[in-house]
């Protein structure tokens, strides 16, 4: 189902980690070449399919994404979340998102599994509703589908 027009949920809130405002220039042989503008645009565009907004960041500092996701546990319908290098060590943003009673989806752009094995641990899967790596930027995308099934749009 969509809705028509009416933005009738809280916006979708999508939380980069760091070095992801890069994107583009950094690794394209791994990361590709799209930037995280272009990204944001296309996400916007998928949400918006589900009257759905967003509200799209990225912070290189671990305690802002802390404060991010705290914000959305009364701000969003759901988060987007690419923690990048944070993933794979952060205590706070698992602690952060285990508080946060709403659909919860993990992106990686690049698969994480067939890299350095300090990549294949992930402090924010066991908190995650969902997780996508490997689908390149496309995940992004995916993963506000999922938010949207997850709340009964899609
Ligand atoms: C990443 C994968 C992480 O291991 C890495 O530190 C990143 C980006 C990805 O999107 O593939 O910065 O999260």
């Amino acid at each position: 189902m969509r809705l028509n027009g009416g933005m009738s949920e809280l916006p979708i809130h999508v939380l980069n980690g760091p070095n992801l405002n890069t994107l583009g220039t950094r690794k394209p042989e791994i990361y590709g070449h799209t930037t995280l503008a272009d990204v944001e645009a296309d996400v916007r565009a998928r949400a918006q399919s589900y009257g759905l907004e967003v509200v799209f960041e990225q912070s290189n500092w671990e305690g802002q994404l802390v404060d991010w996701i705290q914000r959305a546990r009364t701000e969003a319908c759901g988060i987007v979340i690419n923690p990048a290098a944070l993933t794979h060590y952060s205590v706070a943003i698992h602690d952060a998102l285990e508080m946060c009673e709403m659909p919860v989806v993990e992106v990686h752009i690049s698969n994480v599994h067939r890299r350095e094995a300090f990549r294949h641990t992930s402090f924010v899967s066991p908190q995650a509703t969902a997780v996508i790596a490997g689908a390149g930027v496309l995940g992004y995308e995916l993963a506000v589908d999922v938010v949207a099934r997850n709340l009964g749009l899609g």
